[in-house]
């Protein structure tokens, strides 16, 4: 997590630095420091919350500087304070870093350091303190940079101001840094968002590159500190995603974005009148793999549980899923003729990333779903599908959600078009899907009115059947993130093993329960919590509607779905019952407590 962004340039690049910070407080946001050299002298501003405040001090103090290194933290050692705070400033150097350092008190014994010197709780500041005596041996700061990486076990992108140098210097592994080249400055940042608009052409860092940047040239060195050349890509100009507009968060024009975003993502691969789903050219024939492997993350990995639903259903393929974190340490045996599809919106989650790695060593093909094109999963995986959301900045996901959502249903249309059995009826449907959405946004007031009386409550469940039941896990996860409230979603045919012993008088259940084979199943499962003094919020279509009036408390009617259509279309509810809530609640919508938008560390 945490991210960096440092700047060489001709004139002076704080306000730069602090529209780059901006940019990349997706990837944390408890913290930020920045720090120049002047006339050999280093200068520093640290602030505990938001780049705001780092912002306000910087003007205050009125800082200024050509050269300069800044970081946005996600606290992971140590809490969020000014001692924890990057950068880290020794006699000869300072230290930004992105990642951990799992070997960092070995490496206080390793390098004999003054345990006095280190005074923050974090496994950064050794490497500062390291990286200041290896200057001192080497007087040299790429050499000193190559014996550092040698010793370190973890991930880390580390960037670092020298004395007696106008250059930055840097260098990752397991962490993403991307070179910037502009007129007059040359910048680096742990994402493309962060690097200054007049950018001309980025390079991407490999694993365990070492670069040095002035105002006028790059230098980049591999690991033995032999030089090397890397491929330079044209710099793609940010676009108003980064906008708020009229809209009071992003989350909220994130939500108001998905008619196009998913329609967007649709077009991009099926074409309703020569009626064929086209995904990018490769030579992997689907249709042939016995075993398809979904990993992901929190939402991504809802998106694989719907996903499972779909081509089990609509393919002769076995699918099995799993959550990255755990799937990355199973000793698993993989059957031949598998494939590992890997599903991310930012393209950098750590756990999904090794998984892909995984998938790697034994020879499995990969596929990539993913949000962000120049990402490292992205760049690794043999196959990419992308989800043309745009930049997603709110950290819930919601566009991003159903633009997954909708490259998988593509998926599956594709392996049944390459079976020789597509579904018309599900075909011509996607077209459809971004009126439906549409339709639903119209109604926020309904919306509005649900989450207001859900302010008061304790404890709010979600509950559905089949692809409904990977919605109820979402709805969940998307209210708990972003209102802080408790919130759970079950498959409703578990409630009586169990979860029905949290229904008390009142406890508000939300049904999603579009009228499907399902329903009438369902509708028992209502009864069960009603009987319980339940109180039951059903989202349900026209059909659904006639039945489940006099079994509701509140009743949304939403447009009519079918098995592939429902969970993009029942998206729109759960996000919106989340945001008016947490909108109601008053809490941190775009940027809630102890989150990030990008989960790069284990
Ligand atoms: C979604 O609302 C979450 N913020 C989170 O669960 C996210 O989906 C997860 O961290 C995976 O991220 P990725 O899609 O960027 O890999």
């Amino acid at each position: 997590m945490c991210g960096i962004i440092a700047i060489a340039a001709k004139n002076d690049c704080i306000n730069d630095i602090i529209s780059g910070l901006y940019s990349l407080e997706y990837r944390g946001y408890d913290s930020s420091g920045l720090a120049t050299i002047k006339n050999n002298h280093f200068e520093y501003n640290k602030n505990v919350g938001k780049i705001f405040n780092l912002e306000k001090s910087v003007k205050k103090n009125k800082l200024t500087g050509n050269v300069a290194i800044a970081h946005t933290r996600w606290a992971t050692h140590g809490k969020p304070s000014i001692k924890n705070c990057h950068p880290f400033i020794k006699d000869n150097c300072v230290l930004v870093h992105n990642g951990i350092i799992e070997n960092y008190t070995d490496l206080l014994s390793q390098y004999s350091i003054n345990k006095k010197n280190i005074k923050s709780d974090t496994d950064s500041e050794i490497i500062a303190e390291i990286y200041n005596k290896l200057l001192n041996k080497f007087n040299n700061p790429v050499e000193a940079i190559k014996n550092l990486n040698k010793k370190i076990i973890g991930s880390f992108s580390f960037a670092f101001l020298v004395h007696g140098s106008n250059s930055i210097f840097v260098t990752k592994r397991g962490s993403p840094l991307v070179l910037g080249i502009g007129k007059h400055f040359n910048a680096v940042s742990s994402d493309v968002l962060g690097l200054p608009d007049s950018t001309r052409e980025i390079i991407f860092l490999e694993e365990n590159d070492i670069a040095e940047l002035n105002e006028s040239s790059i230098s980049i060195f591999d690991k033995n500190t032999r030089k090397i050349k890397r491929e330079k890509h044209k710099f793609v100009q940010k676009q108003d995603f980064k906008i708020k507009g009229n809209y009071k968060h992003f989350m909220e024009k994130e939500i108001f974005h998905q008619p196009i975003s998913i329609e967007d993502t649709i077009l991009n691969f099926a074409d309703k009148k020569r009626k064929i789903v086209y995904l990018p050219k490769s030579n992997i024939k689907f249709n042939k793999f016995s075993n398809i492997i979904l990993v992901a993350c929190g939402t991504a990995y809802h998106s694989c549980m719907v996903a499972k639903y779909w081509l089990e259903a609509m393919t002769n393929i076995n699918v099995s899923i799993d959550i990255a974190s755990e799937f990355r340490y199973r000793k698993n045996k993989f059957s031949l003729n598998s494939v590992g599809i890997v599903v991310s919106q930012s393209g950098e989650t750590m756990d999904t990333l090794k998984c892909l790695d995984k998938f790697k060593k034994n020879n499995i093909p990969t596929v990539s779903i993913v949000n962000v094109l120049n990402s490292s999963i992205a760049r690794l995986s043999d196959f990419i599908l992308p989800t043309l959301a745009g930049s997603e900045i709110g950290v819930a996901s919601t566009k991003a959600f159903t633009s997954q959502l909708s490259v998988l249903a593509l998926f599956a249309l594709h392996i049944q078009q390459q079976e020789k059995s597509i579904n018309k009826l599900y075909f011509n449907s996607i077209f459809e899907i971004h009126k439906s959405v549409n339709e639903i946004l119209n109604k926020e007031n309904e919306f509005k009115k649900i989450a207001q009386t859900l302010v008061d409550t304790k404890s709010i469940f979600y509950i559905g059947r089949g692809v409904m039941y990977p919605m109820a896990l979402e709805g969940a996860l998307k209210l708990k993130e972003i209102t802080y409230k408790h919130c759970e979603g079950f498959a409703a045919g578990e409630l009586k093993h169990g979860p029905l012993a949290l229904i008390e008088k009142n406890i508000p259940v939300i049904v999603l329960a579009p009228y499907d084979e399902n329903y009438f199943k369902l509708i028992s499962n209502i009864q069960e919590v009603k009987a319980r003094g339940g109180r039951i919020i059903m989202i349900t279509d026209k059909m659904g509607a006639k039945i489940a009036k006099k079994y509701s408390d509140k009743l949304i009617i939403v447009p009519k779905t079918n098995f592939l259509t429902s969970p993009i279309i029942y998206s729109l509810p759960i996000q919106l019952i989340a945001y008016y809530l947490a909108v109601f609640l008053g809490t941190d919508v775009d940027q809630p407590r102890n989150l990030a938008k990008s989960v790069t560390v284990e």
